[in-house]
């Protein structure tokens, strides 16, 4: 085998014979050298899928528990939560380099790997550059031996490294929606600083997604995060076409995120993709409310009284919960994480179900939810 410095010495001598002339003449002739050389890596015509946005049934599937949240999931729970929800009729899948230090992606690529990229949407964020590295076990609540690291880098070349490495974990030839991830104040990195990285972000990965997005090498972009500024000041630096707005809307929390998002949402035409609708299992029985096990006063008392409720009208909590976060017109889909088979089929199996009218006006009564909430049926 020849050696690294035989290597780079054979190399330099194919070069000088002219072996690389042909790449170097087209960069020359795109008359735009450094753009072509930036964009070398990534796919020029990709097969994009926005003809399926926004998914069926307003519903598509999240990518944290494949990425070991809160526990290890094993390789063939994520691979059954994919078959059975790809099985159920899901086609919109939402992952990210964060989820598992990219354990996630690895997942969900695999399993799309003989999967025909027009069947399906694709979203994944970028933010974060990963960097494999041995002493690293799990990272806040991603489990298991994860020996990875990262760094934010809310660049223009940050962004179109992250785009290239998913695309490479993955093994996907496209990428749909690219959503720049946690640039936001509940990031406990940046508190307040996400000003900065925010600034750093308008000069840098918004303009870059706007154009890989006009050259049509990705479908659309737009902010993936847990509080409502980023949303707004996107909205305001750029012209996203989506937000993941997460942890912000759902039965037990909506009433900032219907007075200060969804009027500018409809204003610029944004749609939004609801995440964490069950309040990251809360709402379907867990112990974990918005990723902490510190719950606020009340919710358990108003969570069990919905779920009794929902009993009387024969529907269940999570069916409800995952309804109403899809019933606002400005909401084009909500993704639920689900770990296991059973979950993936649950949850699609709520988004089909019927609700009784009388059980949304048995909250509204009791005024266990907002009374202008958008609610499924009466939107
Ligand atoms: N900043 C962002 O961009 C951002 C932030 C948050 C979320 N998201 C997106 O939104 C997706 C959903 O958020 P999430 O997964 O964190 O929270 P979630 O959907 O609110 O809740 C997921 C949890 O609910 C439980 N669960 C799901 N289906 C269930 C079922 N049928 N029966 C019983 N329990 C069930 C599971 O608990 P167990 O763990 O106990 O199995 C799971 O961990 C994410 O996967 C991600 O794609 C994005």
């Amino acid at each position: 085998m020849a050696s690294r410095r035989e290597f780079l010495a054979l190399s330099a001598v194919a070069a000088a014979a002219g072996v690389a002339a042909p790449r170097l003449m087209a960069a020359q002739k795109d008359g735009d050298n450094d753009q072509g050389r930036r964009d070398e890596a990534l796919p020029k015509q990709p097969p994009l899928a926005m003809d399926l946005f926004p998914p069926e049934l307003h519903y598509g599937a999240g990518g944290t528990q494949m990425g070991n949240m809160y526990r290890v999931t094993s390789d063939e729970e994520a691979r059954a939560m994919l078959t059975a929800a790809w099985e159920s009729g899901t086609r919109y899948f939402d992952t990210s380099p964060w989820y598992g230090l990219g354990l996630s992606e690895r997942r969900l690529g695999r399993f799309l790997s003989d999967k025909d990229p027009s069947e399906y949407l694709l979203s994944t964020k970028v933010g974060r550059l990963l960097t494999p590295d041995a002493s690293v076990e799990s990272v806040g609540m991603w489990k298991g031996n994860l020996r990875t690291d990262y760094r934010y880098d809310y660049s223009a070349d940050g962004v179109r490294r992250s785009i290239e490495d998913s695309l490479q974990r993955m093994g996907v030839s496209k990428i749909d929606l690219v959503y720049i991830h946690d640039l936001a104040p509940s990031n406990e990195d940046m508190g307040q600083e996400w000003k900065q990285y925010f600034e750093i972000a308008r000069k840098g990965a918004i303009p870059e997604l706007e154009r890989l997005r006009d050259e049509g090498i990705i479908g659309g972009w737009g902010m993936g995060v847990n509080d409502i500024e980023p949303s707004l000041a996107a909205m305001e630096a750029g012209s996203p076409d989506v937000i993941l707005q997460a942890t912000q809307y759902t039965l037990l929390n909506h009433r900032d995120a219907m007075d200060r998002l969804f009027p500018v949402c409809r204003e610029r035409d944004v749609p939004l993709v609801i995440g964490a609708p069950l309040g990251s299992g809360f709402l379907a029985g867990s112990t974990y409310w918005m990723y902490k096990t510190d719950i606020p006063d009340g919710f358990r008392d108003k969570r069990d009284r919905i779920s009794a409720i929902a009993r009387e009208h024969g529907t269940d909590l999570r069916t409800a919960a995952l309804q109403f976060t899809a019933a606002p017109d400005v909401v084009a889909a909500t993704i639920p994480g689900a770990r296991t088979a059973e979950h993936a089929r649950e949850n699609h199996a709520s988004m089909t179900a019927n609700i009784p009218a009388d059980f949304w006006d048995a909250l509204k009564s009791e005024r266990l939810i907002e009374q202008d909430a958008p609610v499924p049926g009466q939107v």
